[in-house]
């Protein structure tokens, strides 16, 4: 931590001016997804301004354990995450997929308490987010300097191992890992561990396997925020690529798969169609009940969740468990 208040940075590394390159990317997703069989659609694409903004209440919803389990373990485990964070002097406190970094402001609060050595570099493809972060935390922790990053992770990894020449702590909060396909997310953290050095920290957290009920609740809540949630994908599709999807008569369906411990979100179309997209000049046909997967988010055994670090170069160092056991945040070090 620096003592002065200092002036925050934004790095955009998303290349564009004018957005033409990642309209053209969402459209060429698009077209592939909507063309294969089975149908498909990247849950990258969930968090455009609405799309954030409907996650932001998603994580307050009862059924929605995971961020406020998170968030518990985060409060009642802080100083001695800090501690282990701050062992080896200055570091540099690496938030991948930051959004608003609800959850790390608890840890960034006691490392300024604490007065460690720190800056702060979260790290994120949504620009708004960054920018508002960014500014958010110019208003409440003056003191903490902020490199905030516009990339997508892997872009934004080769851009800390080049310009972050510090001590690292690399955070991966929110079981983003359960969005990868497991090898996917085996590959995404050898990635990680690439672009670390030898005792860099890497802190992972990861929603447990528990009653499969529990689990469905939380994709499927009672006031319906998370379906309109998936729905907003097919409505970002009309805004941005000239799409006439009738979001009417496609229905959000969630389905848990207990034996691969994995959560499944598709859109189902509830008749046969056609959908035109300005962007592409193309139509996608749909039959009757065809189903379009837009997310798997992926449930893990801390033994698993072990073995992956360590397959990917990281030494296993500790887990810090919500009061439920039901969510763990793994501290593993780079070796
Ligand atoms: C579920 S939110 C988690 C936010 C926060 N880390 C937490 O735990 O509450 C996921 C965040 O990851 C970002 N994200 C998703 N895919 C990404 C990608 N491929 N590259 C960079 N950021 C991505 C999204 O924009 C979003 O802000």
């Amino acid at each position: 931590m620096l003592l002065q208040t200092t002036t925050n940075t934004l790095i955009d590394l998303s290349q564009k001016t004018d957005g033409s390159q990642d309209r053209a990317a969402f459209a060429k997703d698009v077209a592939e997804g909507l063309s294969q069989r089975p149908k498909k659609l990247s849950s990258r694409y969930f968090y455009d301004a609405n799309g954030s903004r409907l996650f932001q209440q998603i994580m307050s919803l009862p059924e929605y354990y995971l961020t406020r389990a998170e968030y518990s373990l985060l409060q009642q485990h802080r100083a001695a995450m800090v501690e282990a964070f701050a062992a080896g002097g200055f570091f540099h406190l690496v938030d991948l997929g930051a959004g608003d970094a609800m959850k790390t402001k608890l840890l960034l609060g006691e490392l300024t308490k604490k007065g460690k050595d720190f800056d702060y570099v979260p790290l994120d493809i949504s620009g708004a987010a960054m920018r508002e972060l960014s500014r958010d935390l110019q208003q409440t922790y003056p003191e903490i300097y902020v490199q905030a990053v516009v990339a997508e992770y892997i872009t934004g990894l080769q851009w800390l191992g080049q310009h972050l020449p510090k001590r690292k702590v690399v955070l991966f909060l929110g079981s983003n890992i359960g969005n990868f396909e497991r090898q996917e997310g085996q590959k995404f953290i050898r990635q990680i561990r690439q672009h670390l050095q030898p005792g860099d920290l890497f802190l992972l957290g990861v929603d447990l396997t528990k009653d499969p009920a529990t689990i469905l609740a939380a994709y499927n809540d009672a006031s319906g925020v998370t379906a309109a949630f998936n729905l907003n994908l097919l409505e970002r599709i009309n805004r941005e690529l000239g799409g006439n999807f009738d979001l009417d008569a496609f229905s959000h369906f969630p389905l848990y798969d207990p034996q691969e411990g994995v959560m499944h979100s598709f859109l189902v179309s509830e008749r046969e169609q056609e959908v035109y997209l300005e962007a592409t000049q193309a139509r996608y046909t749909f039959a009757a009940w065809e189903a379009i997967h837009t997310e798997s988010s992926h449930k893990y055994t801390l033994q698993q969740a072990t073995d992956m670090g360590r397959t990917a170069g990281f030494e296993f160092v500790t887990s810090y468990l919500d009061e439920k056991g039901g969510f763990a945040d793994m501290l593993f070090k780079a070796v």
